[in-house]
């Protein structure tokens, strides 16, 4: 399940451009180095020297951690060694060549360097006209935020520091995502609301949980997307009625709609089973609780897969009911 908070800014309004270009809608960013960097087989370039399809409006400097200790563990320290300060409004203008859904990962860690310590960075984040972020002051730990939002060319990317202070990025991904990823609208589970469905494309939504049931946690290196997906148990307390179950090969893609672009194997051959055996008409349920901001709207997104089998080898039939708060 992914959980997206909606940003209600600003509107979007939407181009259609239909110019043909060489862009290839893709681009990762190893801010602040000289290198490259390969990352889960992916190429993060450089960006001191800059080519056509990525400007940047001001140059800011280049800034390089003196406690390497501190680096988060795994494949993506990479990232995390050097960061680009910006004192003043500063911009990453990305070519791309056709309008549509965008995802946007910035990758922060707050380190120390020989000219700055970035946790005194205090700044405010936007693109085309959605706030990502305001006032934002790091914490000691990395950390990935995601946004998805439609975006008409070309894609930016304003970081804004506050008076006296300045603005810092590690690295940064934006890339094209595949047609029919995201559904068109969805309903609306509200009580104050008579609203039955809203359109998900006026609006940027920032990924604030993505869980994978079956408490299996997936790196971004196993999904197509590079999503990262936390397993559930940490959201579910006790789960006295509840236990993992794995059926990877249980999954076949080549069925219908579903891509593993949608979810990796991992997501949909793993589940959180509820254990009614005994007594199919006890009232247990599993319950995932999730702290989130209010004043937002939450974007929710169940994936489902039957992959139970009885012992004999047979698929069950299942039925159940889905309550989000009190909501049906
Ligand atoms: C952003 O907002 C400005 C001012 O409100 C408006 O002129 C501009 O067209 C908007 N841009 C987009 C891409 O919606
Ligand atoms: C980084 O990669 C880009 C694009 O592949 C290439 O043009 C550039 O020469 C590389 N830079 C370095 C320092 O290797
Ligand atoms: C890395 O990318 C190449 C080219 O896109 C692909 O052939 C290869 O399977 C990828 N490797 C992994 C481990 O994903
Ligand atoms: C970046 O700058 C080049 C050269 O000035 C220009 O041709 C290109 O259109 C610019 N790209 C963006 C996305 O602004
Ligand atoms: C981050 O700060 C917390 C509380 O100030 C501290 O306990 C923790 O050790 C720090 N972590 C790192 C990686 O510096
Ligand atoms: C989930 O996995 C973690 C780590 O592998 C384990 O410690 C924990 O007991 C598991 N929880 C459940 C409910 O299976
Ligand atoms: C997957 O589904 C396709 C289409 O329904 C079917 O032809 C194929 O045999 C299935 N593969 C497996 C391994 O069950
Ligand atoms: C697959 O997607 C298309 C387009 O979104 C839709 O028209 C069709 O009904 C879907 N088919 C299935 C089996 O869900
Ligand atoms: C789920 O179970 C909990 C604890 O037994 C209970 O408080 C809650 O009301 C139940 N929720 C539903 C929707 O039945």
């Amino acid at each position: 399940m992914i959980s997206l908070k909606f940003s209600t800014l600003c509107v979007l309004t939407l181009l259609c451009f239909s110019r043909v270009s060489s862009a290839s809608n893709t681009f990762f960013v190893n801010c602040g180095s000289p290198e490259n960097a390969t990352v889960n087989n992916r190429t993060f370039v450089s960006d001191n020297n800059l080519g056509r399809e990525i400007n940047l409006s001001s140059g800011g400097v280049s800034v390089t951690t003196t406690d390497s200790n501190s680096l988060p563990p795994g494949t993506e320290s990479t990232l995390f060694q050097t960061a680009r300060v910006f004192t003043g409004e500063s911009t990453y203008r990305f070519t791309i060549d056709q309008h549509g859904w965008f995802l946007i990962r910035l990758y922060l860690l707050p380190f120390a360097s020989s000219s700055r310590d970035l946790t005194s960075a205090r700044f405010s984040v936007s693109s085309q006209n959605f706030t990502l972020f305001r006032h934002y002051k790091p914490s000691n730990t990395s950390v990935v935020k995601e946004y998805t939002l439609k975006s008409p060319p070309p894609l930016s990317l304003h970081f804004r520091p506050e008076t006296g202070s300045f603005a810092f990025v590690n690295a940064l991904e934006v890339f094209k995502l595949p047609e029919n990823l995201l559904p068109e609208e969805a309903g609306v589970i509200s009580t104050q609301s008579s609203k039955k469905s809203l359109k998900l494309s006026p609006h940027a939504m920032e990924t604030v949980f993505r869980i994978n049931m079956g408490n299996l946690s997936v790196s971004r290196d196993q999904d197509k997307l590079w999503r990262q997906w936390d397993a559930d148990s940490t959201y579910m307390g006790r789960a006295r009625f509840g236990f993992p179950v794995t059926n990877l090969k249980a999954v076949n893609f080549s069925a219908g709609n579903i891509t593993d672009e949608i979810a990796p194997v991992q997501v949909y051959g793993t589940a959180t089973r509820l254990n009614s055996d005994n007594d199919p008409t006890n009232n247990a349920n599993l319950t995932w609780t999730f702290k989130v901001e209010p004043g937002f709207d939450y974007f929710l997104r169940f994936h489902f897969c039957n992959i139970i089998v009885d012992p004999l080898g047979i698929e069950r039939e299942i039925s159940f009911n889905i309550y989000v708060n009190s909501e049906s």
